[in-house]
């Protein structure tokens, strides 16, 4: 059986996390050998995840819904040796509904490497690139246009509310003084050199990036990232059989909070997993990304 996924082509290359977990609770799904079963894979992305799924068991189809075009664009590439197994819609997770059930309802949440590691996308510190941010690059408000409208108040609380950044306040009385000063940054970086400026001079250079927290929160609520959860947590349970399995991979506190709660707080479901699964050292060391992956199962009563 392969357990391991890699999406690579020229442009799109990113590593599934937890796939060897995925599996094992996919095996326990009560399958009907005499119909196809399906799969909803909620976040596509470039079709690690779902490829596997397909690949280890030949009676599971798989509708794969991603609301970023060239994710999407790079999936049905991955996908296309599945033909008509693999279903490929272009939409937002919390604008689907299935005209099906389900036996598993898949999430692997938050953004995929290519979008983080696209310039052009502007998801990244690292790398210089607009501030943009969107997922979805057809819809919504660029990183830069929210930040022009948020007043210094708005914009500190939503720098502690989804990035939870100690120094929002100075951080977001920088932005607006920059702004006011200078009309507008001049990219990614240029940002992530004045938050970095907020940090005191010992904590700068720390392991982790002192931009971190603040593009986490721009980039969740560029995205709208924790309402579409919370509908796709309401909504879910309905999409799924019996016996089916609920899967959500997330990466941060307050996606897992709100994942933790509704598998514990759902009249439509139980819990699988008290508490959530991690990776493995040895997935740590190969795909670091990893590291702060928690997948939680629950399954449909
Ligand atoms: C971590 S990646 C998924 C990677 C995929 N599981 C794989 O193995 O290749 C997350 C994907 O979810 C998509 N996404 C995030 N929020 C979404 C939403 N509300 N609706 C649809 N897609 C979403 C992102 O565009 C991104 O491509």
């Amino acid at each position: 059986m392969k357990e391991e996924s890699k999406v690579s082509n020229s442009n799109f290359k990113h590593l599934s996390v937890l796939a060897n977990e995925l599996i094992d609770f996919v095996k326990e799904i009560p399958c009907n050998a005499s119909k196809k079963n399906l799969m909803i894979d909620a976040t596509l992305g470039g079709g690690g995840h779902s490829a596997l799924v397909l690949e280890n068991f030949p009676d599971i189809n798989v509708i794969g819904i991603d609301q970023d075009k060239i994710a999407i664009n790079a999936a049905s590439q991955q996908l296309k040796k599945f033909g008509e197994r693999a279903e490929i819609q272009h939409t937002n997770f919390s604008q689907f509904a299935p005209s099906e059930k389900a036996s598993l309802v898949f999430a692997d949440l938050g953004v995929s490497s290519p979008q983080i590691d696209q310039a052009s996308r502007g998801f990244s510190f690292q790398v210089d690139g607009p501030l943009d941010m969107r997922m979805n690059q057809s819809e919504g408000i660029k990183a830069s246009e929210l930040i022009a409208q948020l007043d210094e108040r708005d914009l500190a609380n939503l720098i502690y509310q989804y990035g939870e950044e100690k120094f929002s306040r100075r951080i977001a009385r920088r932005i607006k003084n920059d702004l006011a000063t200078n009309g507008s940054y001049s990219g990614t970086l240029d940002l992530a050199y004045a938050i970095a400026g907020c940090y005191p001079p010992k904590t700068r250079f720390g392991r982790i990036h002192p931009a971190t927290r603040t593009f986490q929160a721009l980039r969740i609520a560029v995205n709208k990232e924790l309402d579409a959860l919370e509908i796709l947590l309401n909504n879910g349970p309905d999409w799924i059989h019996q016996n089916g399995l609920f899967i959500i991979i997330s990466f941060h506190s307050l996606e897992d909070r709100m994942v933790k709660r509704a598998f514990l707080n759902s009249e439509k479901l139980v819990r699988v997993t008290k508490k959530p699964i991690t990776a493995k050292i040895h997935e740590i060391s190969t795909n670091p990304r990893s590291r702060s992956a928690k997948l939680r199962v629950a399954k449909r009563k």
